[in-house]
């Protein structure tokens, strides 16, 4: 057993069997970019499948929703990105290297995501004792400013009639704006979610460890709208709902952990937050966040009801959102075009939200770290990833003992049969034993093998991966046998 797997461990394996890539590394690489290769892109759409699948196709109180990531930049200014998604930067006035003021503590590893600008330190006098990451020196920095982290591009091809849009920085506002079009369109009745997976991108000041944080990323983010009053009995729910998320995708419960935000940590528009953390194997094997779960309020809603009667001025302004503030709200804003009407108690209000948002790239990691494992079989090492069968990028290979026989014949009739319902592996090059090490390290929960008994009493062999035993089951029976244990 790995007692304490290694970041460094993690990495080779992922490039040696084509996990994940350096992006761009025949050009030297691009700092903090990933590719997913073959087995990657089948793992973490095996994580995005098994959200959404317990998210959305397995609950009727969600329904689901796939938003363009430009979007009008009205609505970054409603939302409060414009003004307020920024981490508040120094640099050092020694090396030149700009670091944000929450990471310097002690230059120790970071505990939290995003300190709001609002509450972190804004005083370089008061940073007189931390350490410069760029030179370990003792910092002498400039005074701290906000460092904006929303990519900015162009739209258009005109100079005069292109504007400045925003590429997202999470999924979440496209939920919001299209609140009343899923109303309108479908028969949910509050409570409900609307749920959404996609990229989203952040420029962040520092990246960290491989794929924990990156600035283009994927995230899988739900809004669940309820009325106000039942907003702290969802949240418990979805806190229970997202924690065992994980533990019965085979996370180890000593790994993973809730912890409450501070007051200090709390987002502008949180009520409430607690993050869902996983012990990582960096740093100082320290706990970090996998995902947030808030109590938004009624705060989006409302912010988007004050960006819809903006909207002149910002024609008016052409575009310009310096020169504009957002409307005052409505003194009648709960039967604003957000609100939501009650036909049963006859009520009107704007619903509150709560918000599971997770990291598909950061549980894609964390899945893979807490599957990473190494033993000895007869004597020697074999490194393997327990990957819960429903994330095994493959999960049977199907294996021919020998290349002559008949047996490849059955072999590939088998492979066949089988393709069409599950992602399967044909391999018939090299030892058998070689071959499934291969496959322990792709973390297939099963090998199955045709040798030469298949042709007498056509029985094939299926050898586990976790426990290494190896039982005859009848060729016939394989699909049947695949289907009960992966549990598709
Ligand atoms: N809508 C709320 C929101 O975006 P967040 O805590 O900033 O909240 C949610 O992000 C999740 O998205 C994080 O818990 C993490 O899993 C993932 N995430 C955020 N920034 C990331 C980054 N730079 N790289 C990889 N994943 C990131």
């Amino acid at each position: 057993m790995a007692e304490f797997t290694k970041l460094e461990d993690i990495v080779s394996l992922c490039k040696r069997r084509g996990f994940i890539f350096q992006s761009s590394e025949i050009y030297g690489g691009l700092a903090s970019c990933y590719d997913y290769g073959p087995l990657g892109a089948e793992l973490k759409r095996n994580v995005r499948n098994a959200w959404w699948k317990s998210t959305v196709q397995m609950r009727d109180d969600v329904v689901g929703l796939d938003c363009s990531i430009f979007m009008h930049p009205l609505v970054w200014k409603a939302s409060g990105h414009i003004d307020k998604f920024a981490d508040l930067i120094v640099e050092c006035k020694k090396c030149n290297t700009r670091s944000r003021v929450d990471h310097l503590v002690d230059n120790a590893e970071e505990h939290t995501e995003h300190v709001p600008v609002e509450t972190a330190e804004t005083d370089a006098n008061n940073l007189g004792n931390k350490i410069c990451p760029g030179c370990n020196k003792i910092g002498n920095f400039t005074e701290p400013m906000p460092f904006r982290l929303m990519f900015e591009t162009q739209m258009g091809a005109n100079i005069d009639d292109s504007m400045k849009i925003f590429l997202r920085p999470e999924t979440a506002q496209g939920i919001f704006v299209n609140f009343r079009n899923v109303l309108d369109s479908t028969r949910v009745k509050i409570p409900f979610g609307i749920a959404q997976i996609g990229k989203s991108f952040r420029n962040e000041v520092t990246t960290k460890a491989f794929i924990f944080r990156t600035r283009e990323f994927e995230q899988a983010e739900l809004e669940f709208f309820c009325a106000p009053g039942e907003d702290e009995k969802w949240y418990e729910h979805w806190k229970e709902f997202r924690f065992n998320w994980y533990v019965n995708l085979g996370i180890k419960k000593k790994n993973l952990r809730l912890r409450d935000h501070d007051s200090d940590e709390l987002a502008h528009y949180a009520k409430g937050c607690v993050d869902v953390e996983y012990k990582f194997p960096f740093g100082s094997g320290d706990w970090q966040e996998l995902e947030g779960i808030a109590n938004r309020t009624d705060f989006d809603l409302r912010q988007h009801q004050r960006g819809m009667r903006t909207l002149n001025s910002w024609y008016e302004n052409k575009g310009d959102l310096s020169k504009i503030e957002l409307k005052e709200e409505s003194p009648d804003y709960k039967k604003g075009p957000l609100s939501y009407f009650n036909e049963e108690t006859k009520e009107r209000f704007v619903p509150y939200v709560i918000e599971p948002s997770a990291g598909i790239d950061r549980s894609t990691l964390a899945f893979l770290v807490d599957a990473y494992d190494e033993d000895e079989i007869n004597g020697q090492k074999r490194n393997l990833l327990r990957f819960h069968p429903s994330l095994a990028p493959i999960k049977a290979a199907v294996l021919p003992l020998v290349r002559k026989d008949g047996m490849p014949e059955i072999a590939t009739k088998l492979y066949d049969d089988l393709k069409g319902s599950f992602a399967c592996f044909y391999d018939q090059k090299g030892a058998i034993g070689r071959r499934y090490r291969r496959q322990d390290e792709a973390g297939t929960p099963f090998c199955i093998t045709i040798d030469g008994q298949t042709k007498e009493d056509e029985t094939v062999t299926v050898r586990h991966r976790d426990s290494l035993e190896q039982e005859r089951i009848s060729l016939s029976s394989v699909k049947g046998y695949l289907f009960e244990k992966l549990g598709v």
